[in-house]
C-alpha cells in the first residue's frame, strides 16, 4: 500500500503544508466545464485520497458512484434549483451516506469527504462544484436513479471538469468575497459578534 499522503510525501513537511494551505485558499466552485474528458483512473485516485478523510468513530459512512451518462447527468441536474451544472460536467460523483445515530456527525463527515475530493481534483487542475439535491423528494429520487437502495442517502453530487474559462472568469488566488479574520475570530468568548 502506498503512503496515504501519496506524492506529497516527497515534499518536505513545510513544503507540503504550504501546498495544502494554498490549495484550500484557491479552491473555488467551478460550474462551467470544457469538453476535456476525465479518465476513470483519475477519479479513482481522488477517491483513493479522500478515503483517508477522518470520520466519526472511523465509520467511513461514504460510498461513491461516478456518473458520465449524459441522460443521467441531465436527470440529476433537474433535482432541485442548485444542480444545473451537473448537466455540463465531465463526470459527477454522487456521494451516498450511511445514516448514523448522530445526524450532525454524518453531515460533518459528508462535508469533510466532499472537501477532500474537491481538493484532490483541484491538485490535478480539475474544477468542481457541489450540487445539493433538494427538497427531500429529490434526495429520494437521486437514490432511486442511482440504485442506492435503503442504506444510503444521496444528498448531493459533485460535478467535475476542466474549467471553461470562456464561460466563467478564472478564480484568482485571493478571493475578495470572504469575511476577514478580524470579523471571524475572537479570544475566549464570542462577545460582540
Ligand atoms: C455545503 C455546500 C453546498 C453547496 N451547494 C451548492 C449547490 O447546490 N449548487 C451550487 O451551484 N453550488 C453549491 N455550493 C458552492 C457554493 O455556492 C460556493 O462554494 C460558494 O458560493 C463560495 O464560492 P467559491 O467556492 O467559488 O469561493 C455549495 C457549497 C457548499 C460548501
Amino acid at each position: 500500500m502506498g503512503h496515504p499522503l501519496g506524492t506529497i510525501a516527497r515534499l518536505t513537511k513545510r513544503e507540503a503544508l504550504v501546498e495544502i494551505t494554498t490549495a484550500v485558499r484557491s479552491l473555488r466552485a467551478v460550474r462551467y466545464y470544457s469538453d476535456q474528458e476525465i479518465e476513470p483512473a483519475q477519479v479513482r485516485r481522488w477517491v483513493d485520497t479522500a478515503r483517508w478523510t477522518g470520520s466519526s468513530k472511523n465509520s467511513q459512512p461514504w460510498r461513491f458512484v461516478t456518473v458520465r451518462d449524459s441522460d443521467r447527468l441531465e436527470a440529476l441536474s433537474r433535482l432541485g434549483e442548485h444542480a444545473g451544472h451537473l448537466e455540463g460536467c465531465a463526470v459527477a460523483v454522487a456521494i451516498g451516506m450511511r445514516p448514523g445515530p448522530h445526524p450532525f456527525a454524518t453531515a460533518l463527515d459528508l462535508g469533510r469527504v466532499v472537501q477532500s475530493l474537491m481538493l484532490a481534483a483541484h491538485a490535478d487542475g480539475v474544477g468542481s462544484c457541489v450540487a445539493v439535491f433538494e427538497p427531500a423528494g429529490n434526495v429520494r429520487r437521486a437514490g432511486e436513479m442511482l440504485g442506492a437502495g435503503d442504506e444510503l442517502v444521496i444528498d448531493l453530487a459533485i460535478g467535475f471538469g476542466h474549467a471553461d474559462h470562456t464561460a466563467e472568469p478564472a478564480a484568482g488566488p485571493s478571493p475578495p468575497d470572504r469575511l476577514p479574520v478580524d470579523v471571524l475570530l475572537r479570544d475566549e468568548r464570542f462577545n460582540d459578534v
